[in-house]
């Protein structure tokens, strides 16, 4: 793999903190928030802003937002599924959001509560305000290779959704295998149909680990020349409306996986191993982190 230069984007704040089974207080996520910061990360998605019905733990977005003393040269983009949310988002100085349409029917009434092209409608709602605005929007493509309710899904679907979150204005489209069944065949097969409609420049790759294939999906996408990684921090991760999903890949397994291809990523693994024990700790669970396990414990 060709892979000078990896940006790595750290969703553990988000992706990770939705999925816990207790809510975590605001003050913890900040603390965590900044020891990514202090570690060398970049790009942070700090918050949600969906429906405090649907998912509580991302209740206290506004909170996190506002409190949290943001570093120069570090983006702290929020995830929302429509105007509402953006407006409240708007409210904390935001330069950047996500959103998150799906590729499958069935996940996108679970997660969104309606059809994939009403989703659309109302993200693109919210991408030219957004744009308006003059924030900078990312796109997710939930559910690439796999869908908890329909099964497998087919690349020219997920190819038609990303060309249309490009339309839209999204500067990036982040392929998400949300409850991380690809392997790296589909994830291949899929990439090929994607990379017809964008280049590889505006693609990043989000992979759930359930079945312990992210870092060898990603070796297959780093193949096509794509230059963003998806990662949470220790591991967490899950959306509680993808049945049997597990955490994304690790920040510290992507980040010693990098090392070992010669990339260059500016990030403290020391520091980054110090705050996935800080979360696992307050969470009162291992980290599913190896690179972790096998360093923390020297
Ligand atoms: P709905 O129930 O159809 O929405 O849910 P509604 O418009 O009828 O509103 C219901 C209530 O929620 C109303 O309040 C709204 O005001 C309120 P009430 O009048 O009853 O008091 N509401 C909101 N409040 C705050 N912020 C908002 C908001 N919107 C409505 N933004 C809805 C539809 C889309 C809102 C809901 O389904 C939802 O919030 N879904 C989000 C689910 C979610 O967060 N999933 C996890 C993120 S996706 C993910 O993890 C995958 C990813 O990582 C990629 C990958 O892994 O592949 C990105
Ligand atoms: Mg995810």
């Amino acid at each position: 793999a060709k892979a000078s230069q990896i940006r790595i984007y750290e969703v553990g704040p988000r992706d990770g903190l939705q999925n816990e089974s207790k809510f975590v207080p605001t003050d913890i996520k900040i603390e965590l928030i900044n020891k990514l910061v202090a570690a060398g990360l970049k790009d942070i998605e700090s918050a949600s802003f969906v429906s405090p019905k649907w998912v509580k733990q991302m209740s206290d977005g506004v909170d996190v937002m506002k409190n949290l003393k943001r570093a120069p040269g570090v983006n702290y983009p929020v995830l929302m599924p429509n105007l509402k949310g953006y407006e409240i988002a708007k409210q904390c100085n935001i330069e950047e959001v996500a959103i998150f349409p799906a590729a499958s029917e069935g996940f996108s009434q679970k997660n969104l509560n309606c059809s994939v092209e009403e989703s659309l409608a109302r993200f693109k709602l919210v991408v030219d305000q957004a744009l308006t605005d003059g924030l900078r929007v990312r796109g997710y493509v939930s559910c690439i290779v796999g869908c908890p309710y329909d099964g497998p899904v087919d690349p020219k679907a997920v190819a038609k959704i990303s060309e249309q979150l490009l339309t839209m204005g999204c500067y990036e489209v982040s392929l998400g295998d949300t409850i991380g069944v690809g392997t790296a065949g589909s994830v291949k097969k899929m990439l090929r149909e994607v990379l017809t409609v964008a280049k590889p420049e505006q693609i990043a790759l989000h992979f759930h680990d359930t079945y312990g294939q992210a870092l060898s999906n990603l070796l297959a996408g780093l193949e096509f020349g794509i230059k963003t990684v998806d990662s949470s921090i220790s591991g967490l991760g899950g959306c509680p409306y993808a049945r049997g999903a597990s955490g994304n890949l690790a920040t510290e397994d992507l980040v010693y996986f990098l090392y070992g291809l010669g990339v260059n990523t500016n990030i403290d693994l020391v520091k980054l191993i110090e705050a996935g024990r800080y979360i696992s700790n307050y969470l009162g669970k291992p980290t599913d982190s190896k690179v972790n396990r096998a360093l923390g414990d020297r």
